[in-house]
């Protein structure tokens, strides 16, 4: 190592449901680590850059196609561009400046989401560059929970669709996270119903 050349940082990624709490957690990591005098960014996907920013403005009903819905793979294909561009432009300046990246989600998403209307070896090829976290950690929350604190949170939805959506996701999850424990990924799966302090906790216990 280059003499004055600091530590790489790590990636850290926060994944999870709609409402499993991960924006919650994510922020609570990053103030955390920052106030520990570990300087940590927080960043999110879709990112602030704008492939995410396009990606925003069609999931909230923006560039829709008179009577159909975008297909799951161009969806697919947008988290990709999307992921590779966060990287570039955020991440990896940040990791190598030494600072730890905290991300509110990561391809698991993508392969949990786009994984079901479209094909997840499809989905795991065209994320195949895109960074592999150092730790990932799953907030475990039932379908129906999430959509409790979604909707007690305000968050207007069609229940029962949403419902469906949500099991077929978390059972994409499911499936993903297996995957990728397999291939060796560090993924620590935690009980996300638990007390926000309780589940903190839990976080801090993973990445110690
Ligand atoms: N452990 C918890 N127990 C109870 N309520 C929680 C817990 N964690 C978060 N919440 C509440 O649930 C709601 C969703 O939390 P949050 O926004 O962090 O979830 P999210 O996973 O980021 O959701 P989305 O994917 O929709 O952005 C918020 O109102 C939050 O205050
Ligand atoms: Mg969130």
């Amino acid at each position: 190592m280059n003499a004055g050349q600091g530590e790489r940082g790590r990636l850290i990624v926060i994944e999870g449901l709609d409402g499993a709490g991960t924006t919650t957690q994510a922020k609570r990591l990053v103030e955390y680590l920052n106030a520990q005098g570990k300087p940590a960014h927080l960043t999110r996907e879709p990112s602030d850059g704008p492939i995410g920013k396009l990606i925003r403005e069609m999931l909230t009903g923006g560039h829709a196609i008179a009577g159909e819905k975008i297909a799951q793979s161009t969806f697919g294909l947008l988290f990709a561009a999307d992921r590779l561009d966060h990287m570039q432009r955020e991440v990896e300046p940040a990791l190598r400046a030494g600072t730890i990246v905290v991300s509110d989600r990561w391809y698991h998403s993508s392969l949990a989401y786009q994984g079901t209307g479209a094909d997840r070896d499809w989905i795991a090829t065209i994320n195949a560059r895109a960074h592999r976290p150092d730790i990932t950690v799953f907030l475990k929350v039932r379908p129906e929970i999430a959509a409790k604190r979604r909707h007690d949170a305000g968050r207007v939805q069609e229940l029962f669709e949403d419902m469906q959506m949500q099991q077929d996701v978390d059972a994409g999850y499911r499936a993903t996270i297996a995957e990728l424990i397999a291939a060796g990924e560090r993924i620590d799966v935690l009980d996300g119903e638990r007390m926000p302090d309780d589940v903190f906790a839990a976080i801090l216990g993973a990445i110690a």
